[in-house]
């Protein structure tokens, strides 16, 4: 697959407004800053096709992008306390609007979480969330390159036992800014979308 093909389409800020699905989605999921922006263009090898930034909860909308076979759907970032009130209400009706839509054909969820820390309570929340509806994910565990490969192998084992089912959950170790993991992230989305 070209990645370098990867176009922005649109962004959303009510679920209402969500275009329909016309290909297999692959959903971006984690806390407000964790790197999902930044593993989008990493993924298809852009520079800026999806906005960063170094300052959390800017991403307040659900943003895509397409591919010629499938569409990246990238989720507004959880768990930034300095959000007002009614900016978090919507935020949760849009991620829970979102997966509620009837016509989407989610083929995996890329559940991410920063490396050097434990899950938050939000993000064992979103995991259990998409345990419960039985939404296929992988956990892809960002900001590696901030790690030795022995604190990197260290924190993979923690997290099995953080996470409830850990054991059989995949998890990968990723790098925005070295590549590391991309090219295995490449081949599973590859694989999935040839299922
Ligand atoms: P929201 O849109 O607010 O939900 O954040 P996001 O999850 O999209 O995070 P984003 O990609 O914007 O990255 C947040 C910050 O982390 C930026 O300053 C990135 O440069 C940095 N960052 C992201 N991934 C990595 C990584 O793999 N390694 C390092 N060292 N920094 C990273
Ligand atoms: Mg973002």
């Amino acid at each position: 697959m070209d990645w370098s093909q990867a176009k922005y389409t649109a962004s959303f800020g009510t679920s209402a407004q969500i275009a329909p699905a016309d290909r297999p989605e692959i959903v971006l999921s984690g806390r407000s800053n964790v790197g999902k922006s930044s593993l989008i263009n990493k993924l298809c090898g852009r520079k800026n096709l999806a906005r960063t930034s170094a300052s959390p909860g800017k991403t307040g909308t659900i943003n895509f992008y397409h591919l010629p076979k499938l569409c990246l759907a990238d989720l507004p970032g959880y768990g930034y306390a300095k959000v007002p009130f009614a900016e978090k209400r919507r935020w949760a009706e849009l991620m829970e609007g979102y997966f509620n839509l009837p016509d989407r054909d989610i083929v995996l969820v890329l559940q991410l979480l920063d490396i050097r820390h434990s899950p938050s309570q939000d993000d064992l929340g979103m995991i259990d969330f998409l345990i419960d509806r039985e939404l296929p994910f992988l956990l892809v565990l960002t900001k590696a390159d901030k790690l030795s490969p022995a604190k990197v192998k260290e924190r993979m084992e923690a997290f099995r036992q953080e996470i409830s089912c850990g054991d059989d959950i995949y998890m990968l170790a990723f790098s925005s800014e070295t590549g590391q993991g991309r090219d295995e992230l490449r081949s599973i989305l590859e694989q999935v979308i040839e299922d």
